[in-house]
């Protein structure tokens, strides 16, 4: 069977750490409120020069790096953004542009905090279908650049960053060999006024602002993402007991605390970021992938769920051996 095989992993972040401590001297808020109900101690910033797409650029040299390959090995880039350069072209082909590669397709998905996995999803059907061999695979964002920074119950949640993966389509002669096993992916338009940017080129033309009802989110979060992993772990025939990590969409702390016990998992399985990288979006599950990668933690063999949740709501999950 052909299956889509993690190749590499690659990671960027933005030069600024912006600290709790720092935040509440320009809102009204305190470093012991944000860690309490999110975790979250720090978040990065992207400063001038620093975009989205440099961002994406910088993650996917990495990840080519990680992987041995150059993007003369590359035939696709899909990339998950909520926050591209401009509202066209698509990010995908600015990246293509600066890695020095052409012809080949290079699109955005949008799909905001669960756009990695929408990504994903999307490549591995292609790669699998014969539309293309070896893929990037970025998530990248700046929300910092639709936040609005007076309202202290949105600006310190999230942070900017990307993450990329390579995938190629290889011939896997065994069914415990590596490669994305499942994929699971849902949408529910009627939930899109609790978490929206209020602007838009066809509505206000401005790019408008974060706008979010966090206790309404949190709640329809734990729910979904369980049944999600729960769908995808019956699809590929496995039981909580057989993953080694969950590498979930760093929204908060304790969003990741309830999933873990709805789902019967030791917390231990979790890859945590948010303490230093905050919410992401498309960019937090490639990090965390990537931060526990490099550090050892995630191994060759190893059998990873990977979830996320955003606004729509979007949300899914893969299961992957790595
Ligand atoms: N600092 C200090 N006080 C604050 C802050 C802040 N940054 N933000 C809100 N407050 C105050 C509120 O004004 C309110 O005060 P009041 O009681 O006097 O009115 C009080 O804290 C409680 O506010 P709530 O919004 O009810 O706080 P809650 O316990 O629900 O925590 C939070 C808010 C952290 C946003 C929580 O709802 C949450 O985690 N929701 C999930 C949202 C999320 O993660 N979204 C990310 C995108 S979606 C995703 O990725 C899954």
């Amino acid at each position: 069977m052909i299956r889509s095989v993690l190749r590499g992993t690659g990671a960027a972040l933005p030069r600024r750490v912006l600290s709790n401590e720092e935040l509440a001297k320009q809102v009204d808020t305190s470093d012991e409120w944000i860690r309490e109900r999110t975790g979250i101690t720090q978040r990065y910033v992207a400063g001038e020069g620093e975009t989205t797409g440099t961002l994406a650029t910088d993650a996917a040299r990495a990840a080519l790096q990680d992987a041995y390959l150059t993007i003369a090995d590359i035939d696709l880039i899909v990339l998950a953004t909520a926050t591209p350069d401009q509202t066209f072209p698509a990010t995908a082909t600015l990246v293509q542009e600066q890695l020095g590669g052409r012809g080949f397709p290079a699109f955005d998905v949008a799909a905001v905090c669960s756009g990695f996995l929408y990504a994903m999803a999307t490549a591995d059907a292609m790669l699998r279908t014969g539309m293309a061999r070896t893929a990037l695979v970025i998530g990248a964002e700046t929300f910092s650049r639709i936040l609005d920074w007076e309202d202290r119950a949105t600006c310190v949640l999230f942070g900017d960053g990307a993450g990329a993966f390579v995938l190629s389509a290889e011939e896997i002669a065994d069914e415990s060999g590596p490669g994305i096993l499942a994929s699971r992916l849902h949408a529910e338009g009627a939930h899109s006024q609790l978490l929206y940017v209020d602007g838009g080129p066809s509505t206000t033309g401005t790019v408008g602002k974060l706008r979010m009802k966090g206790r309404e989110v949190f709640r329809h979060a734990v729910v979904n993402l369980a049944e999600v992993l729960n769908e995808v772990l019956a699809e590929a025939g496995k039981t909580a007991e057989d993953i080694d990590w969950i590498v979930p969409h760093q929204a908060n702390l304790r969003i990741l605390d309830a999933t873990a016990r709805k789902l019967g998992m030791p917390f231990e399985k979790m890859i945590v970021t948010v303490d230093r990288h905050a919410n992401t979006s498309a960019a937090s599950v490639p990090l965390a992938f990537d931060v526990a990668k490099r550090d050892g933690r995630i191994k060759r063999g190893d059998l990873v769920l990977l979830e996320a949740m955003g606004g729509g709501f979007t949300w899914g999950a893969s299961l992957l051996r790595v």
